[in-house]
């Protein structure tokens, strides 16, 4: 197994942060903390599955650096992903007595990353946050970017703030404790990049299957490597979304609509943006704006990593697409996408008439 750490930057002037990706990267985190300059009370925010297996190496890694170590627990799950436990763990870190110098680490999936992201942004009006993603998922996509929040009854990520880390630690070793739909889901994400702006990690997926569902440690950071590459050029040019960082939204608008529908209890983030990215290809078929073949390789490509392309027939297109109109990202009442015009480019694309889409969604696939 390779010992080596790479590092990427994430470039926003005076914010700008690493990314270290590498089997061990939890070794040097302390270390790196240390060069950072934050004061010797450091939180770890996590919830027992993910500590269980990864508490005790993060805290000796701290611990080694000088820093004390508190940890704060959060339930595992979507369903507390919300302002009660940003209000607890904001204060249990009144309680650990948190200055403006201190740091906050993130050690967990998505999940924790983007509820300990929104603590850190509002604490004292914000300390530094720092990332640890132990999930595929929150490894290429949501540690890095700086989009923190939680869920309220009006919807998912409603409440929120941009808030960039100030450093991501990536483990890949911790990828060996992922339940095995939790890696497929995360390849979604991964399957996303490829299809908007890189072709050849596109082959590469399609190329080294069984070595990436064997979690070869290798075949594994080449695909969290070039997503984090892509995340960091995207949100260097468009940190706050208004214009290019849309295109990372592919597969997002008939995803979402699909995780409302179904009330977010059958399917994974993931395995929605899977069934939305081939169902936007479709839609871009139908427009003329992707040839067959390119719809085809997206199709296998998905399938391939056991993601689902099609939604069992009990679920309403009718509903799904009434879904898509209540999306955040429409705007008066234009529905937005970004389709694929080829492996590797997209195109956004607003105002699709939603009997096309009805019609295409009802359309054999
Ligand atoms: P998650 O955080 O719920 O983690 C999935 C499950 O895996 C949990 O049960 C968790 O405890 C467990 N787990 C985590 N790491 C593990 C490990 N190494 N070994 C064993 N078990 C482990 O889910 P997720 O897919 O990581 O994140 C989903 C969340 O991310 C959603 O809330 C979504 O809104 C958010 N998200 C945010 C952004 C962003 O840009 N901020 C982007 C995409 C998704
Ligand atoms: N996950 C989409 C974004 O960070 O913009």
């Amino acid at each position: 197994m390779s010992g080596l750490i790479d590092n990427l930057t994430v470039n926003l002037g005076e914010r700008s942060y690493e990314i270290s990706i590498g089997a061990g990267a939890i070794d040097s985190l302390g270390e790196k903390l240390s060069s950072l300059g934050f004061n010797k009370k450091i939180v770890i925010v996590s919830n027992e599955t993910v500590f269980k297996h990864y508490g005790a190496c993060v805290s000796q890694s701290l611990n080694k650096a000088g820093f004390e170590v508190f940890p704060i627990f959060i339930p595992d799950g979507e369903a507390y992903k919300d302002m009660r436990y940003v209000e607890s763990v904001l204060n249990e870190m009144f309680t650990v007595g948190l200055d403006r110098k201190s740091a906050v680490v993130a050690l967990g999936g998505g999940v924790v990353g983007d509820l300990a992201g929104f603590a850190a942004s509002i604490y004292m009006r914000g300390i530094a946050l720092v990332q640890v993603p132990t999930t595929l998922l929150s490894q290429v996509d949501s540690s890095v970017g700086g989009k923190t929040g939680v869920n309220n009854p009006f919807g998912k990520n409603m409440i929120g703030t941009f808030y960039q880390p100030r450093f991501v630690c990536i483990d890949i070793d911790t990828l060996k404790t992922l339940p095995e739909r939790e890696l497929r889901a995360g390849i979604a994400e991964v399957i996303k990049y490829g299809i908007i702006r890189d072709a050849a990690l596109f082959a590469f997926l399609k190329d080294n299957r069984q070595k990436i569902l064997s979690r070869d440690s290798a075949a594994l950071k080449h695909i969290i490597h070039t997503s984090c590459r892509i995340k960091a050029e995207v949100v260097s040019k468009d940190e706050r979304e208004s214009g290019l960082r849309e295109i990372l939204n592919c597969g997002h608008t008939a995803g979402h609509a699909l995780e409302t529908v179904t009330q977010y209890t059958q399917y994974l983030h993931g395995e929605a943006v899977a069934w939305g990215m081939y169902a936007e290809a479709r839609i871009a078929a139908a427009l003329g704006l992707l040839p067959a073949a390119a719809l085809k390789e997206i199709r296998d490509l998905i399938e391939g990593y056991g993601l689902p392309t099609s939604i069992p027939k009990g679920i309403a297109i009718g509903s799904l697409v009434e879904a898509m109109i209540y999306d955040k990202k429409t705007v008066a009442g234009a529905i937005k996408f970004v389709l694929p015009t080829e492996i590797g480019k997209v195109k956004i694309i607003k105002g699709i008439e939603k009997e096309f889409i009805l019609s295409v969604l009802k359309s054999e696939t």
